[in-house]
């Protein structure tokens, strides 16, 4: 009897001690499972914004419209990702990249989230998290009106040149069920329309929403009737991996806007935006100013401070001591033996690397500013060259100093041949400003692509564009004559 009152009491004591530590344990599991905060979630409730990177290229999902005669980026990507944002507390920035471009500014830590249409993939979700997917879509395929009944299998693309949006889910699709056809990968879809119109490929791959979009409101193109066979993709938002808890208020976010209907609302804004009608040009002339105005800066930035490394990089190649004229060489060598493309690339995403946070602008003028300076040392140099060398002999054996042969005889020749080189040079820069649309530098052939984009008109914003950078380059050389004159 005694025995097994003692039993039941070891029994009452061991039921008591699991209840107690199990109650002790739960909240800790629970914090292991989804923590409060973490590093990221913190940094950027310090911070009080967060980034959104974003390709505005895909309607309705992102695109541009004008509002009240103020340039938005919208749909409901967009309204989403502010939604996640004030979920969090911080204020929404946006910042357009092409979508290549979106992960490794992920990555690098230039934006803090990406949502983009983007398909979380195998290979994408080694780089960075994903959220659960708030929507689910099938794959269309866009062709010239008239032509739908050429493609009505997966077969009868063999031998056809069929466009993608570069680095997409897309590229793969076509690549492995269209079977023989050319894949052509292009950076924006709108450059894909516009290539479709003007026969240079026969058909654009994109998700259904977006061929809807383009087919409505273009009344040459038309859906052809293919079906994939793997070809439903879900689209998440993209966080930076090792950030559970800043993950888990995104989820929540899109769990919540699921569920009570707002996500559906904001498809339904997204669509009527997308169609609303505007006159062109009160509608976009705005675009064309600014980009227009940042052009202009970002040349002149380019223009001074290439300028002034150039003196300094031409000074340097003359210079006796070895290791200075080594340094201007392999300078100078680099800038101009490697792609301006890259050099911006390097420098935006570069810095970063180094926990340099330097913006898209700066880093469009730096890049343009050194490249520059290798192209003018060089112009400067052959400027100097070219004054005959029986000149300066004939000023030495009048007595004059080095310096001042150098100062009253060969610089005043040199600049009659440096002057019209240096002119071309700003030419060239002021053209070649537009690749730094790349990194999303508002300037004008970046505003030309967004016009692209929300006017479904792929081909009169490039004639406008053309003829802009013509007009600039028209002025900066009737500038220049004036003082070739002088
Ligand atoms: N869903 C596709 C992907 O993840 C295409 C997304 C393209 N998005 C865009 N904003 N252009 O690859």
């Amino acid at each position: 009897m005694k025995t097994k009152k003692h039993h039941l009491l070891i029994w009452v004591l061991l039921c008591l001690t699991l209840l107690v530590s199990s109650i002790a344990i739960a909240p800790q599991q629970e914090t292991a499972a989804a923590p409060k905060t973490d590093a990221k979630l913190t940094a950027i409730k310090k911070r009080g914004y967060m980034v959104l990177g974003v390709s505005a290229d895909y309607p309705p999902y992102e695109f541009h419209k004008t509002i009240n005669g103020e340039d938005k980026v919208v749909g409901f990507d967009i309204d989403l990702a502010r939604q996640v944002a004030k979920d969090i507390g911080v204020e929404l920035r946006i910042k357009e990249l092409g979508f290549d471009s979106l992960l490794g500014s992920l990555k690098t830590g230039k934006v803090d989230m990406i949502v983009s249409a983007m398909t979380p993939t195998p290979e994408r979700e080694k780089e960075v998290a994903f959220s659960q997917p708030y929507l689910t879509v099938a794959q269309k395929v866009i062709v010239r009106k008239g032509e739908e009944n050429k493609y009505r299998s997966v077969m009868a693309f063999k031998g056809q040149k069929v466009g993608v949006q570069k680095q997409t889910t897309q590229e793969q699709t076509a690549k492995d069920e269209l079977s023989g056809a050319k894949v052509v990968s292009l950076e924006k879809v709108t450059d894909l329309i516009l290539n479709l119109q003007q026969k240079k490929l026969n058909a654009v791959v994109v998700e259904a929403p977006v061929a809807n979009a383009y087919v409505q409101t273009n009344k040459a193109l038309t859906l052809a009737n293919v079906k994939f066979t793997n070809a439903d993709y879900g689209c998440a938002v993209a966080v930076a991996k090792g950030a559970p808890a800043y993950l888990a208020n995104v989820n929540k976010t899109i769990k919540t806007v699921q569920k009570n209907g707002q996500f559906a609302k904001w498809q339904k804004t997204a669509n009527t935006l997308m169609f609303s009608k505007q006159n062109f040009w009160q509608a976009y002339g705005s675009y064309f100013l600014k980009g227009t105005g940042i052009t202009i800066v970002l040349t002149i930035l380019g223009v001074f401070f290439g300028s002034l490394l150039g003196t300094l990089l031409a000074l340097m190649k003359r210079a006796k001591n070895k290791l200075i004229k080594g340094i201007a060489v392999v300078y100078i060598q680099y800038f101009r033996g490697t792609p301006l493309l890259v050099q911006v690339f390097m420098i935006y995403f570069g810095t970063q690397v180094i926990h340099l946070n330097v913006s898209a602008f700066a880093s469009a003028a730096l890049a343009l500013s050194l490249n520059s300076g290798a192209y003018v040392s060089e112009v400067i140099r052959s400027g100097i060259q070219s004054v005959a060398k029986g000149q300066s002999e004939a000023a030495r054996s009048l007595g004059l100093s080095s310096k001042q042969t150098m100062r009253l005889v060969v610089l005043p020749q040199a600049v009659k041949t440096i002057l019209p080189a240096l002119g071309n040079e700003f030419i060239s820069l002021l053209k070649e400003s537009a690749i730094v649309s790349v990194i999303g530098v508002g300037e004008l052939m970046f505003q030309t692509s967004v016009v692209q984009g929300s006017s479904f008109k792929p081909f009169l914003p490039l004639v406008i564009a053309s003829l802009i950078y013509f007009a600039l380059t028209l002025i900066l050389s009737l500038v220049l004559r004036v003082f070739e004159k002088n």
